[in-house]
């Protein structure tokens, strides 16, 4: 099972990984892998500190190499192996970050980026999607200490939820939409309603 979560910067994703992951462990028994993109393997770790410090200028067609260059390495050497062997795998952001970062708020077509997909994780079904979805204004005030992305500002921000809820109007990968409005506790009982119902049983590690 592969679970991602999605959301601009500040929406409060990574914070709802984490509690998911330790929900699994705790009621279900569950030990996930929680990976983060980009990153989570050496080669995918070099290329985040390039892509979030990088003092040159990038293109976003560069940015969408670099990202797929990391993500295609994570989904080989740990997404894909967990996956088979039953684990419940569960990602920081994925493929619709590169998107709606580069695509949709960069200017990219978003389709061309989705059609990489098959290239950089090939054989690897998304079972569940959360987008995460907060007001720009309130999710940047929570951002210290901005890395290059976003640096970008509150319009490119407001570009990027454009973009996330224009892709979950697609309804594809098992997208759930979670209001990420009110306390963390109250978003993550709504990530936990929105679990799929079966598919759990050979998840174990
Ligand atoms: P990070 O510090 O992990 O931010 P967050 O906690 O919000 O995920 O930095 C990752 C940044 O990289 C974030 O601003 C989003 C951006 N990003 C892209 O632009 N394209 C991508 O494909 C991915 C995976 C991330």
């Amino acid at each position: 099972m592969f679970i991602v979560f999605e959301g601009i910067d500040g929406s409060g994703k990574t914070t709802q990984a984490r509690l998911l992951a330790e929900h699994l462990r705790r009621a279900r028994g569950i030990e996930p892998l929680l990976v983060r993109e980009p990153g989570g393997t050496d080669l995918g770790e070099k290329l985040r500190e390039i892509l979030l410090s990088s003092p040159e200028d990038l293109a976003p067609e560069t940015e969408v190499f670099l990202f797929m260059a990391a993500r295609s390495h994570l989904v080989r050497t740990r997404i894909l192996p967990a996956v088979r062997e039953g684990r419940v795998v569960i990602s920081d952001r994925f493929i619709w970050s590169t998107a709606v970062y580069q695509g949709t708020a960069a200017g990219i077509d978003p389709r061309e980026i989705l059609r990489l997909r098959k290239l950089a994780a090939p054989g690897l079904a998304i079972t569940r999607t959360f987008l995460i979805d907060v007001d720009p204004e309130s999710a940047y005030r929570r951002v210290r200490a901005p890395n290059r992305m976003e640096a970008r500002g509150l319009e490119f921000q407001k570009r990027l939820r454009r973009g996330f809820l224009a892709l979950a109007r697609t309804r594809s990968h098992g997208i759930v939409l979670v209001d990420g409005g009110g306390s963390v506790e109250q978003v993550h009982r709504r990530v936990l309603s929105g679990l799929p119902a079966r598919g759990w049983s050979c998840s174990s590690p």
